[in-house]
């Protein structure tokens, strides 16, 4: 024991072993902040074509609220990578699909039927049913996915969410 203390005094194990705590805190916190800076280096955008749905059970001249996988997900983000987006049957084989976040700041916009317009519920953007800015802050219009039919099936390749 006296071998012991001769090779280790308590302030020398305190010294130690409070190093050894540092050190481990320091890990602790930055591995959260290093895959929060580096993920984007490594991520692959899921920018798939995503299935919708059969092209006939949209009806033509309607706007409906269907589900896609956000473009560009975080590895842990499960099931909120589920976002929206609007989808319009313009004609028999035609679609368009809009992004559901506005181009102010991001907040989901709900569509009017009545009116035909697109309104943002944050701070009043209104867009009209071809998504172009008919009044509030948004600078720009509401972003178009990619659509096709394929098959007789409804296919969306979304964008990334990009605010203006
Ligand atoms: S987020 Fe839509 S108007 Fe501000």
């Amino acid at each position: 024991m006296r071998e012991i203390q001769k090779l280790f005094s308590r302030r020398d194990f305190l010294n130690y072993f409070s190093l050894a705590l540092t050190a481990a805190a320091g890990v602790v916190v930055s591995v959260p902040i290093l895959a929060y800076l580096f993920t984007p280096l490594f991520e692959k955008p899921n920018r798939e074509w995503q299935d919708i749905g059969p092209a006939s059970d949209f009806v033509i001249g309607q706007t409906v609220e269907v589900p896609i996988k956000d473009p560009s997900p975080l590895p842990w983000a499960g099931e909120t990578a589920t976002t929206a987006a609007w989808l319009r049957r313009t004609e028999q084989s035609q679609f368009i699909a809009f992004a559901v976040n506005c181009t102010h700041l991001g907040c989901p916009v709900n569509w009017i039927q009545s009116g035909q317009i697109f309104l943002c519920p944050c701070h009043g953007g209104v867009f009209t049913s071809n998504g172009d800015v008919a009044g509030g802050p948004p600078a720009g219009p509401l972003r178009r996915h990619h659509v096709r039919v394929r098959n007789g099936r409804v296919e969306i390749k979304p964008v990334p969410l990009r605010v203006v």
